[in-house]
C-alpha cells in the first residue's frame, strides 16, 4: 500500500484540516497549487505542492500519480448562478477522476461534497454539489470511490460560522432562519478523522457517507444559543424578508464592487430549509467512526486554538 494521499484544496478551510491530519497520521501529502505562491505556502506546511488548474485535465495526472488515495476537497462555494459553480464543483469532479483513470494504479477516491446536494433545486451550490456527484457515480465506474456530505462545518479559520459563534460568545445570538429549523453540524477535526478511518477501512463501498456530529435529531437555534452562550443579552431574529433582500442585495454589491458573494439568494434559500439534519449510523458501521467533538468542545477548541490546524492565509 502506497503511502502518498492527494489532495485538493489544501489552501482552504476544510482541505488544509484534512491535510494536518494526514500527515499527523504518517500520509505523505500531496496537494493541488493553483499558484507558484500557494506552492510555496503548501511547501511551507509540509505538503509537497503540484502546480496544477482543476480545469485542465492533463495537469492533474502530476497531482494523483502513483498514490494510494485521492481526496478532492476543493469547492467553489461563492457564486450566485449556476454557471459561477459549474467549472469546478461539476467539471472538477470529472477531471479528476479522468486524471485517476489513466494511472493504471486507479487510486481510491473521496469526494467532499455536501448536505447541501441532498436539496439540488434549492440552490446553485446545492445543484452543483449534487451534479458534481452525479458525475461522479457515472464516470468513475473502475474507481473505489466514496462521497461525504457533511452539513455545516466549523472550526479554526472557517469564515462563514465563526462571526455567529464569535457574536454568541458576546452574549449575542443572530438567528439566521426559521425557529422549527433543525440542522446538523459537525466539527472540522471530526471530519478528518472520518476521512483517516476511510483511509484505513480494508476496502471502502463506493457509497454515499452522511456524517454529522450525532447531536440526536439535529441542532434547533435555540439548541445552538443555549450550549453556546447560556447567558444571551441579546437574540437577533432575522426575518426571512429581510434575509432575501440581504442577499439579493449582496447579489448587487458583488456586481457594483467586482466580487464574488457567499452570501446570496441561494445561501437564503438553503438557511430557509427546515431540514438539515443528518445520521451518522451508515458511515459508522461501514467505517467504524464514530464522532467526538460535541457543539460544547468544538467550540472549546474554536475558541483557545485548539486544534491541527496552522495559521496558513493571509
Ligand atoms: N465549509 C462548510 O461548511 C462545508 C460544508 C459542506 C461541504 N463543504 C465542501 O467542502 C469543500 C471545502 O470547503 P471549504 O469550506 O474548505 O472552502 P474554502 O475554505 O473556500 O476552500 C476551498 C478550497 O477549494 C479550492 N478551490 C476552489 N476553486 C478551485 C479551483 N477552480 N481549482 C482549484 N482549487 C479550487 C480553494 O483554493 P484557493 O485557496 O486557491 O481558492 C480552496 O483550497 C468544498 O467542496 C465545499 O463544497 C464545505
Amino acid at each position: 500500500m502506497g503511502t502518498t494521499v492527494a489532495l485538493t484544496g489544501a489552501s482552504g478551510f476544510i482541505g488544509g484540516v484534512i491535510a494536518q491530519h494526514l500527515k499527523k497520521a504518517g500520509w505523505h501529502v500531496r496537494g493541488l497549487a493553483r499558484s507558484p505562491r500557494q506552492a510555496q505556502k503548501l511547501e511551507n506546511l509540509g505538503i509537497e505542492p503540484v502546480q496544477c488548474q482543476l480545469e485542465n485535465p492533463a495537469s492533474l495526472l502530476a497531482l494523483v500519480k502513483d498514490s494510494f488515495a485521492v481526496i478532492h476537497c476543493a469547492g467553489a462555494i461563492r457564486g450566485i448562478s449556476r454557471e459561477d459553480f459549474y467549472p469546478t464543483n461539476v467539471m472538477g469532479v470529472s477531471n479528476m477522476i479522468q486524471a485517476c483513470l489513466a494511472h493504471s494504479s486507479l487510486p481510491r477516491f473521496v469526494l467532499l461534497s455536501s448536505l447541501a446536494a441532498r436539496e439540488p433545486s434549492l440552490s446553485p451550490y446545492a445543484w452543483s454539489k449534487y451534479e458534481g456527484e452525479a458525475v461522479l457515480t457515472r464516470e468513475a465506474w473502475a474507481l473505489k470511490w466514496s462521497i461525504f456530505r457533511p452539513p455545516a462545518v466549523y472550526g479554526p479559520q472557517d469564515r462563514a460560522l465563526l462571526p455567529l459563534f464569535t457574536m454568541l460568545r458576546k452574549g449575542i445570538g443572530i438567528q439566521l432562519g426559521p425557529t422549527q429549523a433543525k440542522f446538523s453540524l459537525i466539527h472540522v477535526d471530526d471530519l478528518a478523522t472520518a476521512i483517516l478511518h476511510w483511509l484505513k477501512s480494508g476496502d471502502p463501498p463506493s457509497q454515499t457517507f452522511e456524517i454529522d456530529d450525532g447531536f440526536p435529531g439535529g441542532y434547533s437555534w435555540e439548541d445552538v444559543f443555549r450550549i453556546s452562550n447560556p447567558r444571551l443579552h441579546l437574540c437577533l431574529r432575522i426575518p426571512p424578508s429581510l434575509l432575501k433582500i440581504g442577499g439579493k442585495s449582496n447579489e448587487i454589491f458583488s456586481h457594483l464592487f467586482g466580487y464574488t458573494p457567499l452570501f446570496t439568494s441561494g445561501k437564503v434559500a438553503e438557511l430557509l430549509h427546515l431540514n438539515w439534519v443528518c445520521d451518522n449510523t451508515h458511515v459508522t458501521q461501514t467505517l467504524g467512526w464514530t464522532p467526538q467533538i460535541s457543539l460544547k468542545e468544538g467550540l472549546r477548541r474554536l475558541f483557545t486554538s485548539d486544534s491541527l490546524m496552522p495559521s496558513h492565509r493571509d
